[in-house]
């Protein structure tokens, strides 16, 4: 299948390599911006090259963002061209509209490297979709708070890590979107998609991430056997859906304490076949290049969506009890009993609002 890679840098790259070495499917352009320091002869920095190519049937997008990328995909979808991308914000964002165009002209639209990196965390979760329910779903989903998390839990520092995470091309263009949680909370709305037919607003999932964890934090968790990990969850009952990201506690024999360096661990919980866990690198070029490449296989398969009929936008205003470890600058720790975790997330802006610095993270027991 001729394919276009649309922006060629650290994901883009590795989809590149991927193609060229196996031949699963030809990168037969490259469109990178004007000024690119690209000189593979494949580059055009004219989308309409690639659109108006009739030989070219599916584009792979790897630029990143909601701007260029949502115009060329849709473009794209609308042209009949089928889309794979990695794009968990424009998907997030506008992944609707994108469905709805692709359903209408019948291109495909797959976005399993989205989430999870290598992992096919979205892929198993929509095969499982169509034949049980999905009755929650969550686990570590960035990869960059995870490193920055592993490391931290073996003594080095906050700073040192991330640096170490943007080196190895783990790290989002900006970084804050790993460590206060977007990243995540993005990912963790694809799954809500994929799993449950609704997209919740990103407003909507509470959302915290680990930019206020400290060393002191980290010795003194790991005092009572304990570590954090960035995660997430989603549920959907009859009281309404509820999604959050949010730091939580897992004791140090845990699968999730288990998981080091850029590795995710996504699961999801089904009515009748009870609990799913993926492991696998969750970020970098190669593992998320694959997993686009991956999708490519599958529209040669025949695979036209992740999403089910009908999927449509959505809030997540439903609510979930934890108890908490809570750091308050000035006040010193405390671990609560089970309280809302709207009500915790709450708490903590109102501190910050008073100048205090604040860490929390969740303990589900
Ligand atoms: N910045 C993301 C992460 C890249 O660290 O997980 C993969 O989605």
């Amino acid at each position: 299948m001729k394919t276009a890679i649309l922006g060629a840098g650290c994901v883009g790259g590795g989809l590149l390599h991927i193609l060229d070495e196996s031949g699963v499917a030809q990168a037969a352009r490259i469109v990178e911006r004007e000024g690119s320091l690209c000189t593979d002869p494949r580059v055009t920095h004219d989308i309409n090259e690639v659109l108006r190519d009739g030989g070219i049937e599916a584009v792979a997008e790897a630029i990143g963002g909601v701007g260029a990328a949502y115009e060329y995909v849709l473009a794209a979808l609308k042209c009949g061209k089928h889309v794979v991308t990695a794009n968990k914000q424009l998907v997030a964002e506008r992944g609707a509209e994108l469905h709805a165009a692709a359903q209408k002209s019948g291109a495909a639209l797959l976005f399993s490297a989205a989430c999870g990196g290598g992992i096919p965390f979205l892929r198993e979760l929509a095969a499982a979709a169509r034949y049980d329910d999905v009755l929650s779903l969550g686990g570590i989903l960035n990869g960059t708070a995870n490193y920055i998390l592993d490391l931290m839990q073996q003594g080095g520092s906050f700073e040192h890590a991330l640096a170490e995470a943007q080196a190895l091309g783990y790290a989002e263009a900006d970084p804050s979107a790993d460590i206060d949680g977007h990243d995540t909370a993005r990912k963790c709305a694809l799954g809500c998609a994929v799993a449950f037919g609704e997209l919740p607003a990103q407003s909507s999932i509470l959302m915290e991430g680990i930019r206020y964890i400290t060393a002191e934090d980290v010795r003194e968790l790991a005092s009572r056997g304990l570590c954090c990990r960035l995660t997430a969850y989603a549920e959907r009952r009859e009281g309404g859906l509820f999604a959050c990201v949010q730091p939580e506690l897992f004791t140090l024999d845990s699968a999730p304490a288990a998981v080091r360096q850029n590795y995710n661990r996504a699961w999801y919980y089904l009515r009748y076949g009870g609990l799913f866990a993926l492991t696998g690198q969750g970020a970098g070029a190669l593992p998320t290049g694959g997993a686009m490449a991956r999708d490519l296989c599958d529209i040669m398969a025949g695979t036209r969506t992740m999403l089910a009929q009908g999927c449509r936008s959505a809030a997540a205003d439903g609510d979930k009890e934890y108890k908490y470890y809570i750091r308050v600058s000035g006040e010193g720790t405390e671990y609560t009993a089970r309280i809302s975790a709207r009500e915790m997330h709450r708490r903590a802006k109102e501190l910050r609002g008073q100048g205090k610095e604040v860490f929390f993270a969740a303990l589900d027991e």
